[in-house]
């Protein structure tokens, strides 16, 4: 297996360094950060509105990369990316456009907007629907951590204009089955929103065969910078949703009684955006696809068995999430009966091992289903490597001893 590390300038700088918090965010590749230093070093300036050659190519290049999104998530056109801080804001941006209005329904419609939501959702996609007066339902996880569809069709049943769930979850590593959730919404008459953050790092995403009606992702955990991010949606429903951010670079006209939008997806894009990140985040679209998806997938799943293989070995440790690598990421969280996860991460800490613990803003899921406030969580990437997990095995065999 290729080795990627030396890729990605701070796992050189700290070689000693197990960064297994890839979850919360990814490292950047020294092409990655090229890309955005360049752009401020020889590129610098203002999109969409300059009429001198260095504008035109920032311009260019921005709009460049909507179009390598577009390939990257094989959607239809370009209009249908609108590109935006990250995941948190696209769903914003659609919860608050919804809740306003509904382009599919022909209804004039006063009642809250019904969203059905898994109890495995982070908290960038529950708490925008409720800042929208949204009525929320939620479907279960069965035992094997895996989504109750049984569960799901009964929810479904009951009336929901939108679904809203993760591709991945963030905590348990479960894939879902996004092709059968969005089939079974759309025969009951409801949209889909899907929330990819965890799914674009490590699966080829492809939202024409999924079916998707909106798809979210951000740039910073798929090798690109923070601060960027997308949001996918079918060209009649951009068309039809109104903007809920104004402001410059979004209008035809403008008047002080009434003004006129563009068009999609540019009415959803007022104001400078992040263009040196939205440019790294092309330079990390062009990253991943010269390793390619099937090697990532295979490097992912080699390791991910190692990790279940050794975490499984060890004595008091409960792992949440599915004990195979089918469809699921290498994502593990996990807990020990009296320790806490916070002395946990501490204690690996000490020895250069980086791991996320607390709720992983998925506090409903821990409150309701995980039983218990915190866990640990070591979330694997490409450049992770057996002895990363080796160190994780012996830290956390340390942990027992000194707090057992
Ligand atoms: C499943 C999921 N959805 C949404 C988000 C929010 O992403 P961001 O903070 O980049 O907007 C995260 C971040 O951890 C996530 O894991």
């Amino acid at each position: 297996m290729k080795m990627y590390k030396n890729d990605f300038p701070l796992l050189v700088f700290d070689t000693n360094l197990a960064y297994l918090d890839s979850g919360a965010t990814s490292q950047k590749p020294q092409c990655v950060i090229d890309a955005v230093s360049e752009f401020y070093a020889r590129k610098n300036s203002n999109i969409h509105r300059g009429i001198y050659k260095l504008s035109e190519n920032a311009t260019i290049e921005y709009e460049g990369v909507r179009e390598k999104v577009k390939r990257f998530i094989n959607a239809e056109s370009s209009e249908e990316i609108v590109l935006t801080s990250g995941a948190t804001e696209s769903i914003n941006l659609v919860a608050g456009s919804l809740s306003k209005y509904r382009p599919w329904s022909n209804e004039e419609e006063k009642r809250p907007l019904r969203v059905l939501l898994s109890v495995a959702e982070h908290h960038a996609n529950i708490i925008p629907w409720q800042l929208n007066g949204c009525e929320l339902k939620t479907v279960k996880y069965d035992s094997d951590f895996r989504l109750d569809i049984e569960n799901y069709k009964s929810e479904l049943s009951k009336g929901v204009d939108l679904v809203a769930i993760n591709h991945v979850s963030n905590v348990l590593g479960t894939v879902n089955p996004i092709k059968e959730i969005v089939d079974l919404a759309h025969g009951a008459g409801a949209r889909v929103l899907v929330d990819g953050a965890q799914a674009v790092p490590h699966l080829p995403v492809n939202v024409r065969e999924l079916g998707a009606d909106f798809y979210v992702f951000s740039g910073h955990k798929m090798c690109g910078p923070t601060g960027t991010g997308v949001l996918y949606a079918k060209m009649e429903l951009l068309d039809s949703m109104e903007p809920i951010i104004g402001g410059g670079d979004m209008v035809e006209r403008v008047g002080f009684d009434v003004s006129e939008w563009t068009g999609a997806p540019w009415k959803f894009e007022p104001g400078t955006p992040n263009i040196a990140g939205i440019i790294g985040l092309g330079r990390a679209i062009d990253y991943l696809y010269d390793i390619g998806f099937d090697e990532i997938r295979k490097k992912e799943v080699e390791i991910g068995k190692y990790a279940l293989e050794k975490i499984s070995r060890i004595d008091g440790l409960r792992l949440y999430g599915p004990d195979t690598m089918t469809d699921r990421v290498a994502v593990f969280s996990f807990a020990f009966d009296g320790i806490h996860a916070h002395d946990i991460a501490s204690i690996l800490d000490e020895r250069n091992i980086a791991v996320r613990a607390g709720h992983h803003c998925c506090m409903p899921l821990h409150d309701g289903f995980i039983n218990q406030p915190a866990t640990v969580r070591a979330s694997l990437y490409i450049y992770n490597e057996k002895n990363d997990i080796d160190r994780l095995a012996d830290g956390l065999e340390e942990v027992k001893k000194i707090l057992k």
